[in-house]
């Protein structure tokens, strides 16, 4: 039997390093598909698709080649081949993201892959409508959330951190931007599922969030 746990919220709500810390503790697979949008939004960068052409897009889909591999413990995203992992995280990226989130033939295509990923295995995976959308059936459900402040702090932080150049300005208007497409797109809305446990993060360090997440785990799985 496998586990399938859900964590979705807004970007920067922690959710990433969250998952990773929990999936190591609690060894399961973790499974980011923002990386999977990103991907796709980067292979349409570099074959220069408009978001509009949906004939080229369907064509992509055919053919595009994304995996997600654990390597020494790190999430590594390969396209066609190649180690995108950082570049993914990139501004270009990060600004077309949401843009190309709203595509209904990519959400299809992103959902049943990501369904395809975690097939049999016991993950834990995270989004914005894994809980509503890709499992709705999840054993366990949590939405992180944050201030949009703290979550710009936050990735301000990890943009730092990976030597990626962007103010704080900048993220906090890509964050709010992104808040309101990700939430207002009339395909995979970011929205709580009924059934998911709301956690507020802004407050609290990563490891409480980590202890908090893995309580919730254990409590649940032992119904
Ligand atoms: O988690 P992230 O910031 O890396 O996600 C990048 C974008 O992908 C985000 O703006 C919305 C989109 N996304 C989505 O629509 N559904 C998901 N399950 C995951 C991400």
């Amino acid at each position: 039997m496998s586990l399938v746990v859900a964590i979705d919220g807004p970007a920067g709500s922690g959710k990433g390093t969250v998952t990773k810390m929990v999936a190591e503790k609690l060894e399961l697979i973790n499974i980011d598909t923002g990386a999977i949008y990103r991907c796709v939004t980067l292979y349409m960068i570099r074959k220069k698709i408009e978001l509009t052409d949906i004939e080229k897009i369907k064509e992509m889909l055919k053919s595009i080649n994304i995996e997600l591999r654990i390597v020494n413990k790190d999430n590594i995203v390969f396209l066609e081949g190649e180690d995108v992992t950082k570049k993914i995280r990139e501004k270009d990226v990060t600004e077309l993201v949401s843009s190309v989130a709203r595509i209904v033939e990519i959400r299809e295509y992103i959902t049943n892959l990501s369904r395809k990923i975690a097939e049999g295995k016991n993950v834990i995976m995270e989004g914005r409508d894994i809980g509503t959308i890709v499992f709705p059936n999840a054993d366990v459900k949590i939405y992180l959330d944050a201030t949009p402040e703290e979550r710009a702090n936050r990735r301000l932080k990890q943009s730092i951190e990976k030597g990626i150049d962007i103010t704080y300005e900048e993220i906090l208007a890509n964050i709010m931007f992104r808040d309101k497409n990700d939430s207002t797109s009339s395909v995979g809305t970011l929205k709580q599922a009924d059934d998911a446990i709301y956690l507020d993060s802004t407050n609290l360090t990563i490891e409480e969030v980590v202890d908090k997440v893995i309580e919730i785990i254990k409590e649940k799985c032992n119904k």
